[in-house]
């Protein structure tokens, strides 16, 4: 039986009561073209549009609004300036250093820095439509960054600034982005991130025209000669005016690289007009949004946690949103609080493995602050278990305030399951009731349809504004990664439970995928970035429960012949994945086995090396396809003896 915690009263400030959620709900799925028209009118058009839905799974073709035209820039920046809200805060910066500088950047602010980058990237050669690559440290340049592409109307691609000189150099090939805006450094924990050099290293490989350097930490970086230019000399003469381009409601606006079941990490994009309502609407109802409140995302805006909720869906709304440098546990396991008491923030989202992470240092971190002004908390990135779950409500919510535990995807934009604050009871461990608009549908491995309390995969059979629209530069991939496991349905990837009350709760990935602190990972990567290294012959990776980071990564690795298992091998092979990937691809455990589970005709049998990673040899299932059963048993020994 599941516990059900009650929702704090309604509060007459609320956007949703339950009677709205229900009425809301119900018209956005029956009347969907009625009720997106309305929830656009939220947004600024400069061609007011007349066809709101427009979409097919089969054949996959998706577009929103589209005869519209508008700026999404605009919208987040000009418009509020325009409307007299030219001094109201949009972003504080909280640096890594505690005793370092707090910026407050205000709307007005915002528009004129944002306006002088857009000059600057034309300045540069940027043009409408070209892609801008951005790797940057969580500072207020990287949303401007950001924004600066949609007010010229190029397309941006973040990268975050935890990936390798490899990793970048593939998405900058990938998408043929010819521009990179970086920083000297970032700074998290004290610790200096090298991300000039690392840019440096991936131009080694791919070429770029120009290359805008933020001046951050001060710390010493090289200067490419015609390529690179330091953005504070580039841009000083720059005007602090620049006019938004009028853009399609369907003209790209971003693409974000993800990782998948096979193969190299996928361009994923999002549209201009779809993607301002979604996120616009999303943000006004899961947070409940109201005047003049700090809201906090903790995420990095090189994920799209950050892209739609640090900085455009805040910032649609005219929302000051808290930007942080640093990491939760440095320098000490307070610093999340101590955050949230120096700039009484209202509004607090975080991923369940910093919950986790945070929870092991007990309540006297906690209790130190005073999280008073806290008057919702939100959850996003993996399921969180429902120990977390009461720990975040009680020890840092004081037991007063509600979760919105937001299940979304880099692929949909935006949240798509979740309660709302005043509308809905919520049930720890359970993200809860669709968005408006979101049919979700659970169905079995043949593809049948399950009603009621029921436990499946996870599929969306309609279109919502935020849905991606391709996978950039190749459609067909889109169409079958997404829409081919079940015909004319979005797959999720995701596993499901619905239960009677008709709440969902998210099991994890059913493919290959695994969630690693909330990162998305696909083990094939791993496994390519593995069989590279010299020595490596063969590698397979599955996910494994970890306390804390939710899954960890378990290599099973064979040795080419001649070479022998040692100490120092695991070493290298760790820091080989680390410098093909980044530090978040870091094994946590490296198997070596003369031989992997196959069956006769060659197929790793992953079913039973995850069963194996995760010390359950039990329910081994049936081993009896296996090409050589011996194999499963010397990896249970080896296992064992770890
Ligand atoms: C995958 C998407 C959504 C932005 C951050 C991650 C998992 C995400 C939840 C949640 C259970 C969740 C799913 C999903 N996931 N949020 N609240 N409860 N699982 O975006 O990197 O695209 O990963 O994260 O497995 O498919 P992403």
């Amino acid at each position: 039986m599941s516990e059900l915690v009650r929702r704090p009263d309604d509060d007459s400030n609320t956007h949703c009561t339950p009677q709205q959620y229900e009425e809301m709900y119900r018209r956005s799925v029956e009347e969907p073209d009625a009720f997106w028209a309305e929830q656009a009118q939220r947004i600024d058009w400069i061609k007011m549009p007349t066809k709101i839905a427009d979409w097919s799974f089969d054949p996959v073709d998706i577009k929103w609004f589209a005869d519209g035209e508008l700026n999404i820039c605009h919208n987040a920046v000009d418009r509020h300036v325009e409307a007299g809200r030219g001094g109201d805060v949009a972003l504080i910066f909280e640096p890594d250093d505690p005793a370092g500088d707090v910026r407050r950047i205000t709307y007005a602010e915002l528009q004129r820095e944002t306006a002088r980058m857009a000059n600057a990237l034309k300045k540069l050669g940027v043009a409408k439509g070209d892609r801008v690559t951005i790797y940057m440290p969580m500072v207020p340049e990287g949303a401007m960054a950001m924004l600066a592409c949609a007010r010229i109307g190029a397309v941006h691609s973040v990268i975050f600034g935890g990936f390798s000189p490899e990793a970048i150099a593939g998405r900058i090939e990938d998408c043929a982005s010819d521009w990179v805006v970086t920083a000297d450094e970032g700074l998290r924990g004290g610790k200096p991130i090298p991300l000039k050099a690392n840019v440096d290293a991936a131009l080694d490989k791919v070429s770029a025209k120009g290359v805008l350097v933020l001046r951050h930490t001060g710390g010493e970086v090289a200067m490419h000669e015609g390529r690179d230019h330091w953005y504070h000399e580039f841009a000083a003469d720059l005007s602090e005016e620049c006019p938004c381009e009028p853009m399609k409601a369907e003209d790209p606006l971003f693409i974000l690289y993800t990782s998948g079941s096979t193969g190299k990490p996928k361009g994923v994009l999002h549209t201009t007009g779809g993607y301002a309502v979604w996120t616009e609407t999303t943000f006004r109802y899961v947070f409940d949004y109201r005047p003049g409140e700090i809201y906090w995302c903790t995420a990095d805006i090189g994920w799209v946690t950050g892209h739609s909720y640090i900085v455009y869906g805040p910032l649609l709304n005219g929302a000051t949103a808290l930007m942080f440098e640093g990491v939760p546990n440095w320098p000490d396991a307070s610093r999340f609080w101590q955050v949230c008491d120096k700039h009484r923030v209202n509004i607090f989202y975080t991923a369940p493995t910093a919950i986790r992470a945070l929870m092991r240092e007990g309540k006297g971190p906690v209790e130190k602050h005073n999280l008073s002004t806290l008057r919702l908390l939100g959850s996003v990135g993996e399921p969180i278990n429902p120990e977390a779950w009461r720990w975040y409500h009680d020890t840092v919510g004081g037991g007063r305030i509600p979760i919105v535990d937001t299940w979304w995807q880099t692929e949909t934009g935006g949240v798509m399951i979740t309660t709302l604050p005043h509308a809905h009871d919520m049930k720890p461990g359970s993200a809860g009731k669709p968005f408006f608009g979101i049919r979700p549908q659970l169905v079995d491995s043949e593809g049948e349809v399950l009603e009621g309390a029921s436990e499946g995969n996870l599929c969306i059979t309609h279109s919502w504004p935020g849905q991606a629209r391709t996978v950039y530069g190749d459609h067909e991939r889109f169409v079958q990664t997404y829409f081919s496991t079940y015909r004319g349905k979005y797959f999720t990837g995701d596993g499901c439970r619905r239960d009677a009350d008709g709440y969902y709760w998210i099991t994890g990935r059913v493919d290959d995928v695994i969630n690693v602190s909330g990162h998305r990972m696909g083990t094939a990567e791993v496994e390519s970035a593995l069989v590279l290294h010299g020595k490596v012959s063969e590698a397979a990776v599955v996910g494994y429960p970890h306390d804390i980071k939710g899954q960890g990564i378990y290599c099973y690795v064979t040795l080419n012949s001649g070479i022998e298992p040692s100490a120092e091998l695991e070493d290298e092979l760790r820091k080989w994945v680390r410098k093909e990937i980044g530090p978040i691809a870091t094994p946590d455990h490296l198997h070596f086995t003369p031989a992997l589970p196959k069956t006769r005709s060659g197929k790793i049998m992953r079913r039973i090396l995850r069963k194996i990673a995760e010390n359950d040899y039990g329910a081994l299932g049936d081993t009896s396809t296996l090409a050589d059963p011996g194999v499963a048993e010397d990896l249970i020994e080896g296992r064992r003896n770890r």
